[in-house]
């Protein structure tokens, strides 16, 4: 028997693979053997992470420009797997959103991962390949305060499920929903808006997770690696929490 979850031979594209979950994923991934393309908006960490995992480069891309995007597809000789994972936060209730913010998640949350999917599609129908979408508990249940995140969140678990239904054969679609996980996104919350609490803000955070933490990046990589793997060949437009319980209740 061969060993499980191996990517040998493939081509893999994380995008916003320069930190947090999209890091842990690249890193994982190339382990298993994959070729990776870290795309990011961040280039010193890009390039630093490419020049540490064999076989990876790093890729400059803001997934929300057609333009970069095209660029970036004209640059890749195949593709296997595409891992939409680059995505923005923001804290607030519908009065406290203002236009421009929703306008903006929404720009990077969901038709970041609408352009990076229509480009990879016909090449992914060739390879027969993989995607995994990055969403959210945000995707699943109400989260106070996040009115824009939600609904972000939401739409890339829908956009997912529609494609399998598209392209029950061609090639398989699947998507995360995590919990909080330790990572810089949580990082930049707890400075931006909780400053002078942030102790008592993170011990809130994981007291919100009944498990009682926050969830580790690796912890998502490896669900990512499965399902990227021929070990998931008959999961396909499947959500999966992975949130401490957070959402078993
Ligand atoms: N950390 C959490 O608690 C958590 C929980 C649930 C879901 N998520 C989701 O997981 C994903 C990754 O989150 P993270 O915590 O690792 O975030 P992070 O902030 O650590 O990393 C996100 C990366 O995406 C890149 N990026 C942002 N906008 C981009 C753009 N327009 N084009 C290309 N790259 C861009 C950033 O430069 C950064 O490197 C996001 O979609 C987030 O919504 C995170």
């Amino acid at each position: 028997m061969s060993t499980p979850f191996r990517l040998d031979n493939k081509v893999a594209v994380v995008t916003g693979g320069a930190s947090g979950i999209g890091e842990q994923t690249c890193r994982v991934f190339a382990a298993a053997g994959a070729s990776v393309v870290i795309v990011d908006v961040n280039e010193s960490s890009a390039q630093r992470l490419a020049a540490e995992l064999p076989g990876a480069r790093a890729a400059i891309c803001d997934i929300t420009s057609p333009d970069a995007v095209q660029l970036l597809f004209s640059t890749l000789g195949r593709l296997d797997i595409l891992v939409n994972n680059a995505g923005i936060g923001l804290v607030g209730n519908i009065e406290e959103t203002s236009l421009e913010d929703f306008q903006r998640l929404f720009r990077v949350n969901v038709e970041g991962v609408f352009l990076m999917t229509k480009a990879a599609v016909p090449t992914l129908i060739q390879s027969h390949g993989v995607i995994v979408n990055i969403s959210s508990v945000g995707g699943l249940v109400g989260v106070k305060r996040r009115h824009a995140y939600c609904a972000t969140k939401g739409a890339v678990l829908m956009m997912t499920r529609q494609l399998a239904v598209d392209y029950p054969t061609e090639f398989r679609v699947n998507c995360i929903a995590p919990g909080t996980v330790e990572t810089p996104f949580v990082e930049g919350y707890l400075e931006k808006y909780h400053k002078h609490e942030k102790e008592k803000v993170r011990l809130e955070l994981n007291a919100r997770q009944p498990i009682g933490r926050l969830g580790k990046p690796l912890e998502i990589a490896h669900l990512a690696l499965y399902l990227a793997s021929e070990e998931a060949a008959f999961v396909n437009g499947a959500v999966f929490s992975i949130d401490g319980g957070w959402t078993a209740a």
